[in-house]
């Protein structure tokens, strides 16, 4: 998924400079502002058994499903359903559940209603997030996967798997230059298509993973590991406005949405790593309260804290130091021709061994 702050194009750099600090006894790897999850994910198959945490429910999803689910996923109950599962392959069921799904009927449901066109014209604030068809489309999957989890017809690994599939699938075909902070007047190319749900990727490995949706300040309090990596929001915007409608999808829980870009109520994620005035203090408590033998903080040079509070907040707890790469800053679509004021970023990755 293309996210704010995605690690996915900086793995091979964490995981160098991370081996070049850790000593070699270090089975536990805790991502506690873990996102689309891709980090754990990366650590998850060099054998580690993974923490994630995230404040935001499609985030949980996500890392539900990449970091938490471990083992096939049989459908064995759904057989019920689709009686031409009984003859597929365990492993490759979960391809023909999404399938299933890709090929139900379109259904008028709260994501139709509210963020296309066809819903919305004769609203005050007509909304084009993403084609009628594709509205229609994500409302009768989602709809279908929640009767699944209430009549027992599948497993919390089956369940959150497949609201990954959805929650991935849905936001390649979004009517965005990026984020849902705002929609595109015209449909662009990519949401003209009509959705397909593409299953998500097992990552199959032998150890038990926790995931947890909270404050990580709260997190932190409860779980100890070896290796405690932070990826926290470098600026001010709030990932809860920025993915709103993941969050719905994900939720579909019938919010109460205002304004023109139909944004649910959010207080109770606002995360104060993303204030100026904040973010400093949460910090600081975050790092003394940390149980870890190894922290590592992911920055950058236009972060809302400086690298003098970051260095004189961690050296608190042991030996401090850093690595650091140039990077290419988070782009919206690549045809919006938006002008930045400076197209590389540096990359900082501290970290402090802890007495
Ligand atoms: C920079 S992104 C992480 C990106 C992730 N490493 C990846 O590669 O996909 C920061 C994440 O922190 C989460 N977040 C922000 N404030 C938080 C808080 N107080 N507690 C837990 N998670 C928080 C956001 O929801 C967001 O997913």
């Amino acid at each position: 998924m293309n996210y704010i702050g995605s690690k996915l194009s900086l793995l091979k750099f964490l995981e160098k400079s991370i081996n070049k600090v850790v000593d070699k006894n270090c089975s536990t790897f805790c991502d506690l502002f873990a996102g689309t999850g891709i980090v754990g994910s990366y650590f998850k198959k060099k054998g580690y058994k993974i923490v994630a945490n995230d404040i935001q429910y499609y985030s949980y999803v996500l890392n539900r499903h990449y970091i938490g689910n471990h083992k096939e996923l049989p459908f064995s109950v759904l057989i019920k359903e689709i009686p031409e599962l009984k003859n597929i392959e365990t492993k490759k069921r979960k391809d023909f559940v999404c399938n299933y799904l890709s090929n139900l009927k379109g259904t008028k449901g709260f994501i139709y209603k509210n963020y296309c066109f066809g819903g919305t014209k004769d609203k005050k604030e007509p909304r084009q997030y993403f084609s009628d068809e594709n509205g229609l489309r994500c409302d009768a999957i989602r709809q279908k996967i929640e009767g699944w989890k209430k009549e027992n017809m599948i497993s919390d690994d089956e369940y959150y798997f497949l609201i990954t599939s959805l929650v991935e699938s849905i936001d390649k075909y979004a009517n965005t230059a990026s984020v849902y902070g705002a929609f595109l007047k015209k449909l662009k190319k990519t949401a003209q298509n009509n959705m397909v749900l593409k299953p998500a990727e097992l990552i199959i490995n032998n150890k038990d993973h926790e995931v947890f949706n909270d404050d990580i300040n709260e997190v932190a309090k409860k779980i100890e590991g070896d290796i405690l990596y932070l990826d926290p929001p470098y600026n001010q915007r709030q990932y809860a406005t920025n993915y709103h409608l993941l969050e719905t999808i994900a939720k579909y829980d019938n919010p109460k949405i205002h304004g023109k870009t139909g944004l649910r109520e959010y207080q109770n994620q606002k995360s104060f790593y993303c204030s100026r005035t904040q973010v400093k203090k949460a910090f600081e408590d975050l790092i003394s309260k940390a149980r870890a033998k190894y922290i590592f903080l992911s920055y950058n040079n236009e972060g809302l804290m400086s690298r003098k509070d970051i260095k004189e907040i961690m050296s608190k707890r042991g030996e401090y130091g850093y690595f650091s790469k140039k990077y290419n800053r988070f782009k919206a679509d690549k045809d919006t021709n938006r002008k930045h004021a400076a197209s590389k970023t540096l990359e900082y990755l501290h970290y402090v061994i802890c007495e």
